[in-house]
């Protein structure tokens, strides 16, 4: 009895030792780090989101003189939006940890406040702007950690989002002067 019981255990301290040598993560940098960048690429995913849909209805719903010019535009910003969500997802992921994907948790995290209602075409690009705005702080203020911990993957992420969030922000900044 008692060696079946010693069998038992080895075998089980066998597939213990097994699953820990596939589960862990050895990539240099410490878990500690990694779940803080895990958690700031999971607040940018927040706002990556809600910007995305923020400009995928405005897309939809504006009207105006300026129809046409705004929604080929926002159409353009949404789907780069949209294939820029799965990149950070996926980060968080080759880091160790669970992506946040439910409409709590993105309300929950994001720094951005969604838009009530129909706005006029200025105002949404107006709240465009201050969106991508606070999608940029956002990136931006991940980046001690990132460089802490030597972790180029993500900075060069957060390198290509700043690009993109800051261009945009320009070009939809330039549309409300004169
Ligand atoms: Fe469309």
């Amino acid at each position: 009895m008692a060696s079946k019981k010693q069998d038992k255990q080895e075998k089980q301290d066998k597939l213990e030792k097994l699953g820990r040598g596939v589960a862990r993560i050895d990539i240099g940098i410490s878990e500690d780090d990694r779940a803080k960048i895990a958690d700031g690429l999971s607040a940018l995913l927040a706002d990556s989101y809600t910007l995305y849909l923020m400009t995928h209805n405005f897309h939809w719903n504006v009207t105006g003189p300026m129809f046409n010019t705004l929604h080929v535009m926002f159409m353009q910003q949404y789907t780069e939006q949209w294939t820029a969500l799965d990149l950070i997802a996926e980060r968080i992921r080759a880091l160790g940890f669970p992506a946040p994907g439910t409409y709590r948790e993105f309300v929950e995290r994001a720094s951005i406040k969604e838009i009530e209602g129909v706005p006029k075409a200025f105002d949404m690009v107006r709240s465009l702007v201050a969106a991508q705005e606070a999608t940029a702080r956002t990136a931006r203020s991940l980046f001690p950690v990132v460089d802490d911990a030597n972790d180029q993957p993500t900075a060069d992420l957060l390198t290509q989002r700043l690009e993109v969030h800051e261009k945009t922000a320009w070009m939809l900044r330039s549309l409300l002067e004169d």
